[in-house]
């Protein structure tokens, strides 16, 4: 028994994770796995309401569950970043899922490329550092102190910073920060899954010439990793890497990035390779509670119109059984969303006219008939 803890979030959220849902109880029906779904309101709903973002009780309550299947976060009402940060951003540092997974396999023949291509991208985003630590602010008049923290489980940092300009302007700050731990547990368990699928090369992704502190530590892990793993590395900067993604990328097999540059670079693959309706995400922490969810976001103005694609949720929940060591179901997840498309029912993103719902009913039905 699989105890998930199910956040349906904002905007389209609840509709995409209501199809996922679907499919996990379909599964439950016959292939020896039962879950048990509780849902938790940690939304902008209650935020508007209440004030709570992600709390210290929702914390321990999630403790007790195996695992998070999450729709999106998001609302036009509240200013950008304080749902991000206060719940998304805030579960995957306080679970410490340091590593978030997003496969791009080109979904034929949906990809967006004008060459037919054939190729399959697994992108491991680094989740909980670089520009993500959330350690900034702005002083006026060209003076201030900033007291700043990055609380995380492998360390407590404080940082001070005295800024004092020669100009009465202002200024803001958004430092970057990475450890070395972290960069090594990332790149063992990016390492070990090129293994497991027996790639011998990896692509890392930085900006090491403009930000060469940063990236510069960043750099002398991967190098020492990949020559004691025997693994083939080759450094990319991101502004060649997107170029690359468009041009050629089957080129790619498997690919590292810090947490900005992942950010961006998932999008633009999720484009190429069928658009974000298709895209699944992985927040992993491989000794403790995951996260489940599409790369999207919560697409506030279609909001209960069923009408958006729920795959890409979907393949999150195929992503959770992966990690949660049923493999086996992942693959029957992976093969119900292929012959539901195969059979022409896909969603408006795709060119079809599936609704939300058909569409879930379809990968159900596939996966009903084996
Ligand atoms: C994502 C999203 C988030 C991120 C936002 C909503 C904070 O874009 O999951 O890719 O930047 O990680
Ligand atoms: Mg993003």
């Amino acid at each position: 028994m699989f105890k998930v803890a199910v956040l349906p979030g904002d905007g389209i959220g609840p509709e995409v994770v209501k199809e996922g849902m679907k499919v996990l109880k379909v599964l439950a029906e016959n292939h020896s796995v039962q879950f048990d779904f509780q849902e938790m309101d940690i939304n902008s709903e209650r935020y508007l309401r209440t004030g709570k973002l992600l709390t210290a009780e929702d914390v321990e309550q999630l403790k007790k569950f195996d695992t998070i299947y999450l729709g999106a976060v998001g609302d036009d009402r509240v200013k950008p970043g304080v749902l991000e940060k206060g719940i998304l951003l805030a579960l995957r540092f306080q679970f410490d899922q340091f590593i978030n997974h997003r496969p791009a396999p080109m979904w034929k023949p949906f990809g967006r490329l004008k060459r037919d291509m054939d190729f399959n991208i697994d992108v491991f985003r680094e989740n909980t550092e670089d520009y993500y630590v959330g350690a900034g602010g702005r002083v006026q008049e060209g003076h201030g102190k900033l007291n700043l923290e990055i609380k995380r489980n492998l360390y407590d940092m404080r940082v001070q910073l005295q800024a004092d300009a020669d100009a009465k302007d202002e200024f803001a700050f958004e430092i970057g920060m990475m450890s070395r731990k972290n960069i090594e547990r990332f790149a063992d368990f990016s390492l070990t899954y090129a293994k497991m699928i027996g790639e011998k090369k990896i692509t890392v992704i930085d900006k090491a010439n403009v930000c060469s502190n940063i990236y510069g530590l960043w750099r002398d892990v991967w190098s020492e990793k990949c020559k004691h793993a025997n693994v083939e590395l080759s450094y990319m900067y991101v502004d060649a890497m997107t170029m690359a993604l468009v041009k050629n990328p089957d080129k790619f097999r498997v690919i590292a990035a810090p947490n900005m540059f992942g950010d961006i670079i998932t999008d633009l693959l999720a484009e190429v390779t069928g658009g974000l309706g298709m895209a699944p995400g992985g927040n992993i922490n491989p000794k403790g509670i995951s996260m489940f969810e599409p790369v999207h976001g919560s697409a506030p103005k279609y909001k209960g119109m069923n009408t958006i694609n729920p795959i890409a949720t979907i393949l999150a929940a195929k992503l959770m059984l992966d990690n949660l060591g049923r493999r086996d179901l992942g693959d029957i997840i992976n093969r119900g969303v292929r012959t539901a498309l195969d059979q022409g029912v896909y969603t408006h993103d795709l060119g079809g006219k599936a609704t939300t719902s058909e569409m879930g009913d379809a990968v159900v039905a596939a996966i009903r008939r084996g």
